[in-house]
Parts: structure tokens; C-alpha cells; sequence
């Protein structure tokens, strides 16, 4: 099928070029003249694994386009993926301005039959609010149908996500619709299963999933404060509630809190979305402030590991919200890191891909380092804030001999064993533990 995707962003340029990968001839537009130019050029603007080379291979086969005309892809397609992002306003609540002015540019564009399909994240009831814009501007009698396909695609993990997702869920409210996006995903139907329900179930089981492991991430940390104040181990009691399969082993890995593009904003949109209709979700409320308040134990547990952090040299460990992305958007290391320069510490820090961005976000006094090693050396404190397989593999006793007497560390991600540190001769501190 042709399928025109607007918006090169992570799930722009993924989802494009898997559906690409899957057989589909794919034009991905984007009104950033510099972006497209990048993709012809070869060059991949995001870090993701596997992506360059999959864009590549698609290219050399012909599957994969880049245009910055959304005209031409309405013209050459029958299926309009838009894939615009949609930032928080200061409300919290999703700003749908994107989403509105491409809707408008597809309807003025469309001659024969189209499906306009929302992959964005949006509010329940923004399928509705396509259609309003593409009837208004539309020529008359124009044939069209309005749908929504949400992503599931996790940073650094986007292209299995995709490829092998444990759901595709379609929205749609016709029959051609229906069929249209069925065959669009039939290469996906032997692994998975295929969810059609109608828009606005499709729309909200987006906010309602994303919410949901939000959810679970801050009901662990919860727990892992109870865990802190009794001998329990925040580690023991996530895997004896995993296996409960009612329960599931999955997003209960206690920690600094969630950060990224996703959960922090989509909790807020759902929230705002959920006002709006009238109903206080006053749960997801309390999601937000236990994540928030994680940040704070972080430092809260550096306080009393150093006394106070005025000339002290914090070695800093991971920069991005998660291992395998060099995304810093609601980065937990940027609210602990400035209270860490306020405090009066010299900060060094280390990311294997999210330095360059970090430099655009964080204060300017910060030193970053080439390596593990260059940042743990003559810190009194070295503080663990994303899980990279560079720092889960470090060589401990180098650190200990490198650290700065007495040996310590702070662990955000409970990447090590409390009991080797402590055979190390390492004061270690980590959550729930
Ligand atoms: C998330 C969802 O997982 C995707 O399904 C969704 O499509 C995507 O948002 C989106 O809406 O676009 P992502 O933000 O890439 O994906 O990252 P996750 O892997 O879900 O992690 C989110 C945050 O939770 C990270 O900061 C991570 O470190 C944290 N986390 C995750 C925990 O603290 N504990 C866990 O057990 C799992």
C-alpha cells in the first residue's frame, strides 16, 4: 500500500520505516527542510538502534521516501499517517495545534478516497476533531475516513516493538476503513493480535496504557519507602509479586522514577482530558507526586552519604531518562543534577549517547567525561542514574580503587548487589535496600 506518514519524530520515522520493512511504499514528510535533508543524506537525526541501517536498506530497495510536501503525499497516497508531536501546554493538557494545521493541509489536498490516521498520542475525542477540520476544509463531496492507530513504541527498543508488538489496535468507524487497515497490518496477523474497536476506544487505550505503567512504576517505588523503613528488599518483594501472573514481572523495577517524552506527559494530558469530562482521576495525581518526590530521596540519600554537598565532586553515572536513548526529555538526572550544582558539588558526568543533548539542558559548570572510569576517578560519590550496559559492566574493584576514600556510591537503578559492594569495601546505597 502507499502510505504517507507526516511528522519524522521517533514514531514518525519508526513506524514509517517499518511499515516500509513490512512491504508497504512509505513517503515520510516532514516540514523541517533540514530533517529531510538529513535523511536523504543518509543520517539518522535520533539515536535508536538499528534504525539507520533499516532506513538504509528500505531506501536502497525503494520503499522509503523523505518529501517535505505534505501535498505530495496526499496526491501519491491512500493512507495519511499523522505522526506530529503534540507537547504539554502550560495546563498540562496536550497541545493539538499540530495535529489541527496538518489535518487542515491533508483536507485541502485530498482528491479521490483517503484515510487520515491518527498515530500521535491524543486525547480521547481528537478523531472527532480531525473530522470537524477535514469536513470544514475539504472539497465538497470529498470521500475520506478518519482513524486511529496508536504506538506502543518503547525508546531504544522501537523497531522490535513495532516489528513483533504484543497488539496493533486500530480505531475506525467504517467498514473500507476497516478493511484498509487490516490489510495495512496483515504481515503483522500470524504474531499478534489486531484490536479494532472504534476511535475513541483506540484513542484511550493509549492514555490508558501509558498511564497504567506509570502507574505500576510509582507503586513499586511506594513500596520500595516501605522497604527502607523494615528489612524487606524492595528486589525480593517485586519478584514475589511478579510472579503472580495476574500481576506480571514487568515495570516493577524500583528506582529515580520515570522520566522521557511519554508517561510524564500523557499522565498529564489524561488527567487534564479526564477534568475536562468531568471526572477527577485523583490517582494518576498521586502517581505524579511519588515520582516526583523519588527524585528528592535521591538527593535526600547523597545528604547523608557526604554531609553537605557544598565543594564535593559527584561523579554522575547515565544522563537519559533510560538506558539505549540519548533522549533527555523529563530526564530525572536534570531536576537531581541542578539541585546538586545549587547545593554548591562539582558535578562529572558520563553518557554514552545523550551527552550532546544534556549540554543544551543542563548547567554549564558540569564536566563531561569520555568514560566510566574518567568520571568515577577521585569522586566522593559516584551516583547511578541510568542503567547502560557500560555502567552495569563496570569493573567494581577499579572503581573502588579509583573513587575518592572512603569509597561511595548511590545507586538510582539497584543495578549492583548490595552484599558484593559491601565484600568490596564499597558504601552503597541504592532503593528499597
Ligand atoms: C513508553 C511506553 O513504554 C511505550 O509503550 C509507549 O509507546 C511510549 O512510552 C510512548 O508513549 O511513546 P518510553 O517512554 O520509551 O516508552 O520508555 P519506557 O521503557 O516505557 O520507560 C519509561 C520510564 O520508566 C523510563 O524513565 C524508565 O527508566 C522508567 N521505568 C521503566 C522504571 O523506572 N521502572 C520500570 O520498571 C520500567
Amino acid at each position: 500500500m502507499k502510505v504517507a506518514i507526516v511528522g519524522t519524530g521517533y514514531v514518525g520515522l519508526v513506524s514509517g520505516t517499518c511499515l516500509a520493512e513490512m512491504g508497504h511504499n512509505i513517503m515520510c514528510i516532514d516540514n523541517n527542510e533540514e530533517k529531510i535533508k538529513t535523511l536523504e543524506n543518509g543520517d539518522i537525526p535520533i539515536y535508536e538502534p538499528g534504525l539507520k541501517e533499516l532506513v538504509e536498506k528500505n531506501r536502497k530497495e525503494g520503499r522509503l521516501s523523505f518529501s517535505t510536501s505534505v501535498k505530495e503525499g496526499v496526491k501519491k497516497c491512500d493512507v495519511i499517517f499523522v505522526a506530529v508531536h503534540t507537547p504539554p501546554l502550560p495546563d498540562g493538557s496536550a497541545n493539538l495545534c499540530y495535529v489541527e494545521e496538518v489535518s487542515r493541509e491533508i483536507a485541502e489536498n485530498m482528491d479521490d478516497y483517503r484515510i487520515i490516521v491518527s498515530k500521535s498520542t491524543v486525547p480521547v475525542e481528537t478523531g472527532k476533531w480531525i473530522k470537524r477540520t477535514v469536513d470544514k476544509y475539504a472539497k465538497e463531496g470529498a470521500e475520506y475516513d478518519v482513524a486511529s492507530n496508536p504506538e506502543f513504541l518503547r525508546e531504544g527498543k522501537a523497531i522490535d516493538d513495532f516489528l513483533n508488538p504484543d497488539r496493533v489496535v486500530i480505531g475506525v468507524e467504517s467498514d473500507r476503513a476497516r478493511q484498509m487497515m487490516s490489510e495495512l497490518y496483515a504481515p503483522l496477523k500470524d504474531k499478534t493480535e489486531i484490536l479494532i474497536t472504534n476511535i475513541e476506544s483506540s484513542e484511550l487505550i493509549k492514555h490508558a496504557s501509558n498511564s497504567f505503567l506509570a502507574m505500576k512504576i510509582s507503586y513499586i517505588n511506594a513500596v520500595s519507602n516501605i522497604c527502607e523503613k523494615t528489612d524487606a528488599d524492595i528486589e525480593e518483594v517485586a519478584r514475589g509479586m511478579g510472579l503472580d501472573k495476574r500481576i506480571g514481572n514487568k515495570f516493577l523495577q524500583a528506582g529515580v522514577g520515570f522520566g522521557g517524552s511519554c508517561f510524564p506527559k500523557d499522565l498529564s494530558a489524561f488527567i487534564k482530558i479526564a477534568e475536562k469530562l468531568g471526572y477527577d482521576f485523583s490517582v494518576l495525581k498521586e502517581v505524579q507526586k511519588i515520582n516526583k518526590n523519588q527524585r528528592g530521596l535521591v538527593i535526600e540519600k547523597i545528604r547523608k552519604s557526604l554531609w553537605n554537598l557544598n565543594n564535593k565532586n559527584i561523579g554522575v553515572l547515565g544522563l537519559a531518562f533510560k538506558a539505549d536513548t540519548d533522549d533527555m526529555r523529563n530526564a530525572p538526572s536534570i531536576d537531581i543534577i541542578n539541585q546538586l550544582v545549587k547545593e554548591g558539588a562539582s558535578v562529572k558526568a558520563y553518557d554514552p549517547e545523550a551527552a550532546e543533548n544534556a549540554k543544551k539542558i543542563l548547567p554549564g559548570a558540569i564536566t563531561y567525561c569520555e568514560d566510566v572510569y574518567e568520571t568515577v576517578k577521585d569522586s566522593d560519590l559516584l551516583l547511578i542514574l541510568t542503567d547502560w550496559k557500560q555502567i552495569v559492566e563496570m569493573d567494581m574493584k577499579k572503581v573502588k580503587e579509583l573513587l575518592a576514600e572512603p569509597a561511595t556510591i548511590v545507586d538510582g537503578r539497584n543495578v549492583f548487589e548490595p552484599e558484593e559492594m559491601e565484600k568490596l569495601g564499597i558504601k552503597y546505597t541504592s532503593i528499597g535496600r
